[in-house]
């Protein structure tokens, strides 16, 4: 059994509590998450990095569940947010601006100001902003963006370091930044890297952190740097994770080496998304159509890519597992979603144990860019979330249905 789940008595459990009970009190498909794991995750990366001036902000772009997000707040994090609507929804779970930084790419100019009243720090990731920040807010304080000049992520569309990428400041124009901030009396209290998601290869974090911490000593006023996101989790039971502990070492080392040379203790931030919320969650779907094909099984679940997108899109490995019979023999089959197009799938060729029509399934590791990267695609319902802490179950945020859509998207028209 995949991490966090676990099976007794031929059922599969949540934090003790058997899926099925809770997906049949709830209704599927459903989205579930388990509070105490994102707690000890939490927890587990304050002690692999023992920097005593570590902050952690969660990258709610990977899931703003107000559940979670209370969670998070209630344990000290801070937050990464991506839009006015991340602020807005982080603030309303009790975070206060202080504990917020902004990255936003692409930024119009009502964005910044809506961020500037919202007083959360802003971290800028080209020089055109900055300019255009310099003459609005001069003698504020803000972070910069670099790119890294490292190419790291479990897949193309997310690795951001590079020149390939969009993101961040090019290292070789630091000078060029500085120049523009200090003619404006801006102040630069923090620098800014991310490298990519899902990073398989410690190295490669080291070597961003080398290279963002390459232009340190050009600012003065620093108060922290921030190295971004991309801790890996394994999706699948085979796979390999980095080796924490001796990672965390590292971390701690290169960064402290770096404090000593600056001349003053610095804070170190980390914005996590996968690491901290990927393997709380399960996505519970039923299967309601089997199909043999010449020989090619097809299992058509009640949900599809508008509900959770990565295998499509990314082609992320999902585990999957049969609740209703986790022990009958293994076959292979494509699970299928419910969309009217062909790309539209869970898992292919995926030995899982044999099907029935009506059996609930699983699809592990839903916690991170599954409901937040949701859409409203065939105008199906969006699923309801439920959270499990301390072998209990409650509604998150009720599901919404076609007539909620209809509602919301027809415009107001009668
Ligand atoms: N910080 C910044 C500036 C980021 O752009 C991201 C993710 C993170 C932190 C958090 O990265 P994480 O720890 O979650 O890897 N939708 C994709 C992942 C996109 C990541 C975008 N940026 C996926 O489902 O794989």
């Amino acid at each position: 059994m995949m991490y966090p789940l676990t099976k007794m008595d031929n059922k599969v459990l949540i934090n003790g509590l058997d899926l099925i009970d809770i997906t049949e009190e709830f209704g599927s498909p459903l989205y579930i998450y388990d509070l105490d794991v994102i707690k000890d995750k939490y927890d587990s990366l304050l002690n692999y990095i023992s920097y005593k001036n570590l902050k952690i902000y969660f990258a709610m772009k990977a899931n703003w569940n107000m559940d979670i997000l209370k969670t998070l707040e209630k344990k000290g994090s801070g937050i990464d947010a991506v839009s006015i609507g991340d602020i807005l929804m982080a603030k309303k779970a009790g975070f206060s601006a202080d504990r917020i930084i902004y990255t936003a790419n692409n930024i119009t100019e009502e964005e910044m100001d809506m961020a500037r009243s919202q007083g959360v720090l802003i971290n800028i990731g080209s020089l055109s902003r900055l300019k255009k920040y310099a003459l609005k807010y001069p003698g504020t304080s803000i972070c910069l963006r670099f790119n890294p000049d490292v190419m790291a992520g479990e897949n193309a569309k997310v690795m951001t370091g590079g020149n390939l990428s969009k993101f961040g400041i090019l290292l070789k124009d630091a000078a060029e930044a500085k120049a523009i901030a200090d003619r404006a009396k801006i102040k630069i209290i923090g620098l800014h890297e991310h490298t990519g998601s899902g990073i398989a290869e410690a190295e490669s974090v080291y070597q961003s952190m080398k290279n963002l911490l390459s232009i340190g000593e050009l600012f003065p006023d620093l108060e922290f740097v921030d190295f971004g996101g991309g801790f890996k989790v394994p999706y699948a039971p085979s796979e390999k994770t980095i080796d924490y502990e001796s990672f965390g070492k590292r971390i701690n080392e290169i960064f402290t080496d770096f404090c000593e040379s600056y001349g003053r203790e610095l804070q170190l931030n980390f914005e996590p998304g996968k690491y901290l919320s990927a393997q709380c969650g399960t996505l519970v779907v039923q299967v309601n159509t089997l199909k043999n094909n010449e020989g090619n099984l097809f299992a058509g679940v009640n949900a599809g890519f508008p509900q959770l997108i990565r295998p499509v899109f990314y082609g992320a490995y999902h585990h999957i597992l049969n609740l209703t019979h986790p022990d009958a023999t293994e076959k292979k089959y494509t699970v299928v979603g419910n969309i009217c197009e062909t790309g539209d799938f869970f898992a292919q060729d995926r030995m899982i144990p044999e099907i029935s029509e009506g059996d609930l399934l699983a699809i592990q590791n839903a916690g991170a860019y599954c409901y937040s990267m949701a859409s409203v695609y065939n105008l199906r319902p969006l699923p309801a979330e439920v959270v499990v802490e301390q072998g209990k179950a409650r509604l998150s945020t009720a599901h919404r249905s076609f007539e909620d859509l209809v509602e919301l998207l027809s415009g107001g028209q009668a």
